[in-house]
């Protein structure tokens, strides 16, 4: 519980300057306690297996487990724990709008946000069902190579630390994010992405969802 009330100082103090924002590195150097949300003891080990209540709160938009089948609604199974620990706490201070969210945070203690982020970050991405269209599949791969996405995401676009999990999003959430990024209408989000989508045409951003949707 200290750890995310630290990580909020750090989060909301990082902003202050410009948006870095802290990951596990830095907190484990920085005076944090030496807490891991990892289950390293029995009873943490014990929660860690049942879904926290409030995760259910969660479904109607995310999926059963955090495998959204609702448009532009994004699947959070798999993603890094940082990353998920991070927004929640973004979307709850209001720095992230999410005018679907707005409220349903209100009150959550860190304790909560980091068992919701755990769970979710355990949860196994569903493989998607959408047909692939090689040509922009090829494309998309070339474009994110080119663009060295992976020097952050990952080379296989896993996601790490407050990177985000990119294989297995929903195609329309990416083209979504995608393009606010790059239009500069992206609120309260890390300013790692800033610039980097800059030039890049529609077509362009939608063959990259289509290969990232398309990835396990
Ligand atoms: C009424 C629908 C709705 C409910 C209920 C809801 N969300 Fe969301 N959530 C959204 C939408 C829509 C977005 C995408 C916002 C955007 O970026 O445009 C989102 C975004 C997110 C994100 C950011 C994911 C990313 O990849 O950027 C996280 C994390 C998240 N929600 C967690 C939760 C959790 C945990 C709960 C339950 C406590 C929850 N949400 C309940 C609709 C909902
Ligand atoms: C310097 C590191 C860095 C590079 C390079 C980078 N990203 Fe990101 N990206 C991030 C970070 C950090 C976030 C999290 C932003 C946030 O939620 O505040 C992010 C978020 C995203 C998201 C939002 C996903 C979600 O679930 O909300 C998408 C999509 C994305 N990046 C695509 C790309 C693509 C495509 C490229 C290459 C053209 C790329 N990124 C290159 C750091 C990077």
């Amino acid at each position: 519980m200290k750890r995310a009330a630290w990580g909020l100082a750090a989060l909301i103090g990082a902003w202050g300057l410009g948006g870095v924002f802290v990951t596990e590195g830095a907190r484990a150097t920085g005076g944090a306690p030496a807490v891991t949300a990892a289950p390293a003891s029995g009873s943490t080990a014990t929660t860690a297996a049942a879904a926290p209540a409030r995760a259910a709160a969660c479904a109607a938009c995310h999926g059963a487990d955090g495998r959204s089948n609702l448009a532009l609604s994004p699947t959070l199974a798999a993603q890094p724990r940082v990353f998920l620990e991070n927004t929640l706490i973004l979307i709850r201070e209001g720095l992230r709008p999410v005018a679907a969210m707005k409220g349903l945070l209100d009150g959550v203690d860190d304790a909560e946000i980091i068992a919701l982020a755990d769970h979710f970050s355990r949860q196994p991405i569903k493989p998607e069902s959408t047909p692939r269209d090689d040509a922009a599949f090829e494309r998309g791969r070339t474009l994110a190579s080119r663009a060295l996405c992976g020097t952050c995401h990952l080379p296989n676009y896993a996601g790490q630390q407050q990177m985000p999990r990119l294989a297995g999003q929903r195609e329309d959430y990416l083209v979504h994010s995608m393009r606010e990024f790059r239009d500069n209408l992206a609120q309260g989000r890390d300013t790692q992405m800033n610039g980097v989508l800059r030039g890049f045409s529609d077509r362009d951003l939608g063959d990259l969802a289509h290969y990232f949707a398309q990835l396990r």
